[in-house]
């Protein structure tokens, strides 16, 4: 079984073939035996017509001598090409180096043209490769789609649509930002001011408060009862000779301190910087500078002593006499 021939060696042996040929016009020589031709030359190839005969010892012209030279160079080149070539397997680009040189594209890998066609086409005088098609165009990656937000539970695509196209006019635009921030800032700036406004609310005690009947307080005696909510000492006390019930406020005259009422000393001493009254709100010792003051005190229409911490009364002052001051009692 013939070996199969490579394309570039089929290639080589018919530009060979060719070569020979126009030598052997160029020369004048007698063309080939029929015989001889048919063995050398492919049977695919068409035999050529025959040379005119040029007597024998006919001086060759210069346009001889020229074809002869070329014809000389081309079976040389052929020479080259025809050298033994090892076998390799087919590297995929003989065709596409050759469409390199001649600066045609490429073509496409697994579209080589079959040997039929290089022959034909170099019988035609054309290059092989441009019969190559074209190599297909290079395709554009496509732009992976994102997946779409899920639309929440109870909320028709209307809706969401809408309250979408709310938050883009909101946001969408640096000016239609810079309003919705100067809309927020008004509002919390109005609800301060509202704040502001509103009074706060401050549990203190009433003023005006019922303390029980005279007949509770015994003479000589100080009432704390009513010390740590009303602020004040009910005492039954002589003041000037005069038996009295009156409240005393519970504020130390020095800075304010609250005095604890001492039963066996029958003092009020101050536990801030030592001041002491008597029972009856004089000053004695420590730094107070004056006497303890007193609150408004009445009989009220139901015969109940009631207190008004709204009218303070100053010794001093000379207020200790006013009747709203005290209570007599027998
Ligand atoms: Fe009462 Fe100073 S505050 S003595």
């Amino acid at each position: 079984m013939a070996k199969k021939l490579s394309t570039q060696e089929i290639l080589a042996a018919a530009r060979a073939e060719k070569a020979k040929q126009a030598a052997a016009s160029a020369e004048g020589a007698a063309p080939p035996a029929p015989a001889e031709a048919a063995e050398s030359a492919p049977a695919e190839i068409a035999p050529q017509p025959a040379p005119p005969k040029k007597a024998a010892g006919t001086p060759k012209s210069t346009k001889d001598i020229l074809a002869a030279a070329r014809a000389q160079k081309a079976a040389g080149a052929a020479a080259t090409v025809e050298k033994p070539v090892p076998s390799q397997p087919a590297k995929p680009g003989p065709v596409g180096k050759a469409v390199a040189k001649t600066g045609q594209p490429a073509a496409a890998a697994g579209e080589r043209p079959s040997v039929q066609e290089m022959l034909k086409a170099v019988r035609e005088g054309r290059k092989p490769a441009e019969e190559a098609p074209a190599p297909p165009a290079l395709r554009k990656p496509k732009k992976p789609v994102l997946p779409s937000k899920p639309i929440p539970r109870g909320a028709t695509a209307e809706e969401k649509a809408g309250r979408r196209n709310v938050l883009l006019a909101l946001v969408a635009t640096p000016f239609a930002a810079a309003w919705t921030m100067f809309g927020v800032a008004s509002a919390a700036g109005l609800l301060g001011m509202a704040r502001f406004m509103m009074p706060n609310i401050v549990n203190e005690p009433p003023s005006r408060f019922k303390v029980g009947s005279p007949g509770d307080y015994a003479p000589g005696t100080v009432s704390t009862k009513y010390t740590a909510q009303y602020g004040v000492w009910v005492v039954n006390a002589e003041y000037q000779g005069q038996g009295l019930i009156y409240a005393l406020i519970s504020i130390c005259t020095h800075l304010g301190c609250t005095p604890n009422w001492l039963e066996g000393e029958q003092k009020f001493k101050c536990p801030c910087h030592g001041s002491g009254f008597y029972i009856t709100g004089i000053n004695f010792e420590g730094p107070a500078p004056r006497p303890l003051e007193r609150a408004g005190i009445r009989i009220a229409p139901d015969g109940m002593i009631e207190v008004d911490k709204s009218v303070k009364f100053q010794q001093e002052l000379g207020q200790w006499e006013d009747p709203a001051s005290k209570v007599e009692v027998a």
